[in-house]
């Protein structure tokens, strides 16, 4: 349970034991049990970032999910270990899009005549493979809180972008941020020959849109956004840009996990806020403001939470740290060289933007 004080107990006294060896990094989607053994909590942007800057930890425990830790071994030096406590936690976003996928893809554009004028810009949430596929081909990696940089610069190299894999944050940051209209983008469907779109489509098109999603978010609609308003009258409504586009259009503010925290810290007593994003985040953030009289509510009736963030608990965190103190290297995730050399060609692409 949460608040076993045995497993609390072992935990703690295994990080002591391990002292400066290990750096716990915790993504803000991660329950309260696990985030309270954080060395740092951060958005995947940040955590990225404080990842590379912990040269001396020779274990990197890495609670969130998968495509963070293999970010994270990509940026840290080879003798550094990167650990995720259950292997399975995953990312069903990710995971719609494939090295095989995407390579087939990349015919269909060069087929088409266009491959010549494409950027990749790839969603930090995307396998190492993806992140090799976009440094080779000249593109970039964004996340949730610089997809404006990015689509700006890529759009400064080429004129098309293919923006993989979350055709949400594709396209709000297109129409939302850089104005284009939604006849500027296409969606990209890996199911259908050709991805389902004529040479002629793709050629007319500036935003190329994989057609993959966030089931966590994916989940608000326009009708949780009316909902709220009608209940709460005056609320803020603040959601994150994994939302569909319609969500997106009638929400107040937008923005990564850090901007959320960010904005609710900045935000006046007595103000009220609807929150689409995960709920793990969404109820710790209810009970840090309320004191403040800053009421803070779920955007979306029914519980939602990422299932595979959620799989990294308190009883995988003791055993990865136990199992380390006990110098048992446990779930390490490890990026091949020749996969890593590109990939980080792709996220040093991001961590230099403007
Ligand atoms: P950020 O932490 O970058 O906002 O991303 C949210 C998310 O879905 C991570 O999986
Ligand atoms: Fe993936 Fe969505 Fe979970 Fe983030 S919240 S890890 S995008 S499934």
């Amino acid at each position: 349970s949460p608040s076993d004080p045995d497993l609390v107990e072992r935990a703690r006294a295994a990080k002591e034991k391990l002292g400066d060896k290990v750096f716990v990094l915790g993504h803000h989607y991660q329950r309260d049990e696990v985030i309270q053994f954080a060395d740092v909590t951060g958005d995947s942007f940040k955590l990225a970032k404080d990842a590379a800057a912990r040269p001396e930890a020779e274990y990197i425990v890495f609670c969130g999910v998968h495509f963070m830790a293999e970010s994270a071994d990509i940026l840290t030096s080879d003798d550094q270990k990167v650990v995720l406590p259950d292997l399975a936690a995953g990312c069903s976003m990710a995971d719609m899009a494939t090295a095989e996928q995407v390579a087939e893809c990349w015919d269909v554009l060069t087929e088409a005549g266009v491959a010549d004028q494409v950027v990749p810009v790839s969603y930090m949430n995307s396998s190492a493979d993806i992140k090799a596929f976009t440094g080779r081909h000249g593109g970039t990696i964004c996340t949730s809180s610089n997809a404006e940089r990015a689509l700006n610069w890529a759009f400064e190299q080429g004129e098309k972008v293919l923006f993989l894999p979350d055709q949400h944050l594709g396209r709000n940051t297109a129409v939302r941020d850089l104005g284009m209209s939604l006849d500027d983008c296409v969606l990209y469907n890996p199911h259908k020959p050709n991805g389902g779109l004529t040479a002629e489509q793709l050629r007319d098109a500036k935003m190329i849109l994989w057609r993959g999603h966030c089931s966590v978010h994916g989940r608000f609609s326009l009708e949780s956004v009316e909902d709220v308003r009608a209940r709460i009258p005056g609320v803020n409504v603040l959601v994150h840009p994994e939302c569909k586009h319609e969500v997106v259009a009638a929400a107040d503010y937008v923005g990564s996990t850090e901007y959320i925290i960010k904005a609710l810290e900045a935000a006046p007593a007595g103000s009220k806020w609807a929150i689409g994003t995960e709920l793990n985040l969404v109820r710790r953030l209810a009970n840090r403001f309320a004191p403040e009289g800053k009421e803070i509510v779920f955007l979306d009736k029914t519980v939602c939470f990422c299932s595979t963030m959620n799989r990294i608990d308190l009883p995988h965190l003791v055993w990865t740290l136990e199992s380390l103190a006990e110098g048992k290297l446990v779930n390490r995730i490890e990026v091949d060289r020749e996969t890593e050399r590109f990939a980080k060609l792709a996220l040093e692409r991001m961590l230099a933007l403007p």
